[in-house]
This record gives C-alpha cells, structure tokens and sequence, in this order.
C-alpha cells in the first residue's frame, strides 16, 4: 500500500505514520526526519535545508525530490510506503507521479489528516521529539513515563526550533500557500481520504485504519 499522509503542520501525521508503519510493515519515509538527521550529522544537505526550516519555509524542491524518488525505489518499498511529508507542494507530487509512472506504480491513498489552525499551536509548544530515535510525545497529551525522557530509546527530548509560537504561525501561513493545494490535486485523482485529526490518536488511528481496509 502506498500512502501520503497530508495535514497542517502538527496535525498529527508523523504520529499516524509511524503507527501505519507498523501495523503493514512497510517503510516510514519523513522528509522532515530525513533533514533532521542531515542536520544532525552536519552533511551539506542538512546545513542548506536548515536555513529554510529554521524560518519555518519550504526547502526547495530540487532539494527534496530526487531524495524522495530515489528513496521509494528502493527494494523495502516494493510492498508499500508511507510518505509523510512529502509532497508538498504541486510541483514535488507531479515529479512523484511522473517518477512512479515510470515504474508503472501509484499512490493508493493520500490521508489528509484535518486539524484547524487553532489547535495547532497548542499542540506544536507541547511537542517533545527525541533527536535520537525520532519518537514524539505531547506534554499533556502523550505524555512520557519519566519527563524529558523519551520511552523508548531512553535519551533527552527536545522542544524543535520550529516549534516556536512565531515559526509555527509562519509554517500554517506556508502551509495554506503551498500545501493546501494538493487536497484538490489529489481529489482530481480520486485518492483522497479525509480524517478527523482533532480525535484522540487512537480514534484517528482506527478510523484511518478502517478507511484503508476498504
Ligand atoms: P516536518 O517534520 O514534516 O514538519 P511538519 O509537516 O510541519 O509536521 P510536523 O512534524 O511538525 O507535525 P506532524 O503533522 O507530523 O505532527 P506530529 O505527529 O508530530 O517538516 C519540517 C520542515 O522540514 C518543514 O517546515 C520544511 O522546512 C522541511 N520540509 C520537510 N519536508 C519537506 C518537503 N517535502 N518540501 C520542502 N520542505 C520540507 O504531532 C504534533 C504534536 O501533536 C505531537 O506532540 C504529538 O504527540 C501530538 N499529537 C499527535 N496526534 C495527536 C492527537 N490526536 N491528539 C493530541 N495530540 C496529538
């Protein structure tokens, strides 16, 4: 199965993500992960996206595109993938569709996860990512056993540098610009589904479950 997962920033799709990832055993792709762990390992790649993400702007796309095309050809994708992140912006998902119809391949389902913009900024300050292993939490929501901790791999969490009220706000205004468009782009292509994401992450979890298993 080949899934996008679509929504705001903080909508709640890399969460979701890594829970699909698990329950079909396919492949978790994120771009915003991906330039995470370039930043972190200081290659010439992370220190270009940085200026960007920092604002809290796009990356360009010649940038993004061939990472992500050369990433899904890779032989852990033959039975699927979750794109989260990508594409975001009209231009990446025509290069995506042009990149897979080479391969006589397409995406299934694009999910856009739906959260208004109020709630974004709540749920953006309460984030805690771990820079180790990539697992999220929310202070109130999802919270830790031990704070500051992550569960899973033991390290430190941290607050993102654009998870600051200011850069947040910036990130939904470029988000509505540049994103939002591709709701329409893939109802043309009869492959979006949409959820409720403002449910608690189990309910979202089920009802896009359901949805899939149609
Ligand atoms: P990226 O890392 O992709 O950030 P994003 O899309 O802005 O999304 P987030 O990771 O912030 O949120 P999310 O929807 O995954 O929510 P999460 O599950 O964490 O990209 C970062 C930057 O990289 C971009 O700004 C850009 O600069 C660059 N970039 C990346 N891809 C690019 C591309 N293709 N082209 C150009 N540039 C690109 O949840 C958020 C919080 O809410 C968490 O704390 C979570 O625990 C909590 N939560 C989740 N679900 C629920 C729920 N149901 N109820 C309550 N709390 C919840």
């Amino acid at each position: 199965m080949k899934i996008i997962m679509l929504g705001a920033p903080g909508a709640g799709k890399g969460t979701q993500a890594k829970m699909l990832a698990d329950k079909f055993e396919i492949p978790h792709i994120s771009t915003g992960d991906i330039f995470r762990a370039n930043i972190k390992n200081g290659t010439e790649l992370g220190q270009k996206a940085k200026t960007y993400m920092d604002q809290g702007l796009l990356v360009p796309d010649e940038l993004v595109c061939d990472l992500v095309v050369d990433r899904v050809k890779q032989d852990d994708c033959s039975k699927g993938y979750i794109l989260d992140g990508f594409p975001r912006t009209i231009p990446q998902a025509e290069s995506l569709d042009a990149a897979l119809a080479e391969i006589d391949s397409k995406i299934d389902f694009a999910v856009n996860v739906e959260v208004p913009d109020e709630n974004i900024v709540n749920r953006m300050s309460g984030r805690r990512a771990c820079v180790a292993c990539g697992a999220t939490y929310h202070t109130v929501h999802i919270p830790t056993k031990v704070e500051g901790i992550c569960d899973r791999c033991g390290k430190d969490l941290i607050l993102r540098e654009d998870d600051k009220p200011e850069t947040v706000t910036k990130r939904l205004n470029v988000y509505h610009e540049q994103t939002q468009p591709l709701i329409e782009y893939y109802t043309k292509k009869d492959s979006l589904v949409e959820v409720d994401g403002t449910k608690d992450m189990n309910e979202v979890f089920d009802a896009i479950v359901e949805i899939l298993g149609k």
